[in-house]
């Protein structure tokens, strides 16, 4: 009997060893969906949503207006929290964050993240600068700090998203919005507003590139392009939000309040980032139709573009014949602020932050815009240009109708896993959260 127990303790010790090897492989090759972690509790103002096939997690609470995220090259979450800094989260084998780190403390910074594709380099942006740092990932720290982009301090949009094109690692990509809903002085590119621009990393020069007058373009007439999304080409796609309260004037005694669908917030092609791209997107003269029935002095299609008051020389021909229209509408006012490809490239994500100028609101969601790659070798979504259906919902707020800031979820940054069985989603709501949403059976 005794000689029984001893052998029954030893197997339970051999047992629980080679479990816990088995384990630490399996954590290896999959980390686990958490359904919960502990000490998360879910705020009890929204309810979510998801697509059939999806699911999602809550991960973090009390985050400080997350905007940016990104993984280092040792599987660390990086979050940009506006207002106070960049935080390195490390992920435990239970799918749940493990401990967290601050990693550089600045009120300044507001949106922008982006490290190099060899994860060495680390940028990140206040509404004037960009900063690069040096960034070691095992030890998740940050320092060198160095000026790389400045003089962007000019008024209004006060976001500067930052993207490094995966095949590109010396260019750092930077956009700015206009200075108010409806900048004329925007329509001219040397104001270094309502663009995207492109500097080189390699040449940087001492003190760090103007932005206005260095680098070069890739468009402009891009109202407020906050999401940069790379193809699988390396190509650019900026997703634009567009204006609020526009009325259309037909002529000097008519106006038509057109706003509640219109303008139409715009998915754009940008293109290569190693190329000055000079085309004019529209902005501030030509808006994209979102709902052609409210215009009612004309016919639109869904994706044209249109003046909030033609006359003899400016009017919706200007635009059909000057200006790039978007490749794909998505619904007025619904404040797209990230995007990212699933690993295929079949899909691109873009979180919408959600509405303050539409009632019914909208947004408050994540969406799935379907691609394809054409017969060129090019990556096009699935949808035609007139579609104002070219997506779908997969995760939302379940009264989004009656949504507002403070009381749904407010998607901003989003970041696949490296192992890419899931995506991070920050919201920057108070508080902010941080969840991860994945493909519920697979
Ligand atoms: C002005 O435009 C409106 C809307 O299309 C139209 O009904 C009206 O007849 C126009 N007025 C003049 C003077 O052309
Ligand atoms: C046409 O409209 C534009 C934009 O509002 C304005 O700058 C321009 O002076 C107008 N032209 C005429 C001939 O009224």
């Amino acid at each position: 009997m005794k000689m029984l127990n001893w052998s029954v303790a030893a197997l339970t010790v051999a047992l629980s060893a080679a479990g816990s090897v088995l384990a630490e492989q399996a954590a290896a090759a999959a980390l686990p969906f958490p359904s919960s972690c502990p000490g998360v509790t879910a705020t009890s103002r929204y309810k979510l949503s998801a697509a059939p096939g999806w699911n999602y997690a809550l991960l973090a609470t009390g985050l400080s207006t997350p905007r940016g995220l990104v993984f280092d090259s040792e599987g660390h979450l990086l979050i940009l929290q506006s207002g106070q800094g960049v935080t390195a989260h490390t992920i435990g084998a239970d799918g749940c964050i493990s401990s967290s780190k601050t990693v550089i403390q600045m009120a300044q910074l507001n949106h922008g993240i982006a490290l190099s594709p060899d994860g060495k380099t680390l940028y990140v942006s206040a509404s004037p600068t960009v900063w690069s740092y040096s960034y070691d990932a095992k030890t998740m720290s940050a320092t060198g700090q160095t000026v790389v982009v400045k003089g962007m301090n000019q008024g209004g949009h006060a976001s500067r998203t930052l993207a490094i094109p995966p095949n590109k690692p010396s260019l750092l990509i930077v956009s700015l919005g206009s200075d108010g809903n409806i900048d004329v002085a925007a329509a001219k590119k040397e104001t270094g507003r309502a663009l995207v621009k492109v500097f080189d990393m390699s040449k940087v020069p001492s003190g760090g590139y103007t932005y206005n007058t260095q680098g070069w373009y890739l468009g402009y007439g891009l109202r407020n392009e906050i999401a940069i999304v790379f193809d699988g080409n390396n190509m650019v796609w900026g997703v634009e939000n567009s204006g609020d309260q526009l009325t259309r004037s037909a002529n000097s005694t008519s106006s038509v309040d057109v706003h509640i669908n219109n303008p139409a917030e715009e998915l754009n092609y940008l293109g290569d980032p190693s190329k000055s791209n000079e085309n004019w997107y529209g902005y501030p003269v030509c808006w994209t139709v979102g709902d052609p029935s409210v215009i009612t002095d004309k016919t639109f299609k869904v994706g044209q573009q249109f003046v909030i008051a033609p006359n003899a020389t400016l009017n919706d021909k200007t635009c059909a014949d000057t200006s790039t229209p978007p490749r794909l509408s998505i619904k007025a006012h619904s404040a797209p602020i990230d995007g990212k490809f699933d690993k295929d490239f079949e899909n691109m994500f873009v979180s919408l932050h959600g509405s303050w100028n539409r009632q019914p609101a909208t947004g408050y969601k994540v969406i799935q815009i379907p691609f394809e790659k054409l017969e060129s070798g090019a990556y096009d979504p699935v949808a035609p240009q007139d579609s104002a259906a070219g997506y779908l919902d997969i995760l939302w707020t379940q009264n989004e109708g009656s949504c507002s800031s403070a009381s749904c979820l407010r998607p901003t940054g989003i970041a696949w896993h490296p192992d890419t069985s899931r995506m991070y989603v920050a919201s920057d709501g108070s508080p902010g959260e941080l969840y991860i949403l994945y493909k519920a059976s697979e």
